[in-house]
């Protein structure tokens, strides 16, 4: 199935990808024609209230890249290694991506270039399909400083392009960008032989990602908080709005990510 997905990318289908947690938007976003489930390790907050990605253990990723496999049974499921599981112990790594593969995953997700690309090599050599997030990395949110944009100086587009280099080097099957410069992630995209995935990154990568939970707007900030101290990102985009039902807003979604209709500029940096 993935081989499938990357041969339609190098031919230039965009691919729509968007998280998902449980089994009822699982078949819905199979139904839907989206290409990838990813089982986003954002459901510390978006299904557990928590303010980061940083309280998500394996234990809940097993959990929920199980119950998502049972609804959508033939789409390509990637699911994220959460904090704690690979950034450690290679052999670790491995043994927690086998976990996550045997509970239905078909490609894990680790985060962070540097380091993490003799990770990504050892994953790869074992067998094990994966993605590298690159660009902002929630999981080293408080390294970072906060939700900021990667990539902004010379030296840091330098240093991104260079990881993405390497990762693909180390054989991973598709690098993601997160919150970096529309121009940027469109330079990698061109510069490197495997397809990108981008949120906040503009219109140039191969496929676009979002989260459920802000495609439908429902998303008000972790529990606890009030609604109005938070602000969805600039990447977010309600579809629901526009449509007459869940259904058609996911529709609407991978329909808009296939015509290059999403994203637009004001969604880009
Ligand atoms: O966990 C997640 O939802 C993600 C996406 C934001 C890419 O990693
Ligand atoms: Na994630």
């Amino acid at each position: 199935m993935l081989k499938q997905l990357l041969t339609k990318a190098s031919a230039g289908e965009k691919i729509a990808m968007l998280t998902c947690y449980d089994a009822t938007f699982a078949k819905l976003m199979a139904l839907a024609g989206v290409d990838v489930l990813l089982v986003g390790d954002s459901l510390g907050m978006v299904i557990q209230g928590a303010s980061d990605t940083l309280g998500v253990t394996m234990q809940d990723m097993l959990y929920h890249t199980r119950i998502v496999a049972k609804g959508a049974p033939d789409t390509i499921i990637m699911s994220d290694m959460p904090a704690n599981s690979y950034e450690h112990d290679m052999a670790e790594a491995l043994v927690n991506a086998r976990a996550l593969i045997a509970a239905g995953a078909h490609i894990i997700k680790i985060e962070g270039g540097g380091q993490m690309v003799e990770t990504a090599r050892h994953l790869v050599t074992n067998g094990i399909p994966v993605c590298s997030h690159l660009g902002f990395t929630p999981q080293s949110v408080e390294k970072l400083g906060g939700y900021k944009i990667q990539g902004k100086t010379a030296e840091g587009a330098q240093a991104m392009l260079a990881d993405a280099q390497a990762m693909a080097d180390a054989g991973v099957s598709m690098v993601l960008f997160e919150m970096v410069p529309a121009a940027l992630a469109m330079q990698i995209t061109n510069n490197i032989p495997v397809p990108t995935i981008g949120i906040g990154a503009g219109a140039g990568c191969s496929g676009q990602v979002l989260v459920l939970q802000d495609l439908l707007g429902i998303y008000t900030g972790p529990a606890g908080k009030a609604p109005q101290d938070y602000k969805a990102p600039r990447f977010a985009e309600n579809f629901l709005q526009q449509s007459g039902s869940v259904q058609q807003a996911i529709a609407a979604y991978v329909q808009a990510v296939k015509s290059g209709q999403f994203p637009e500029q004001k969604h880009s940096y």
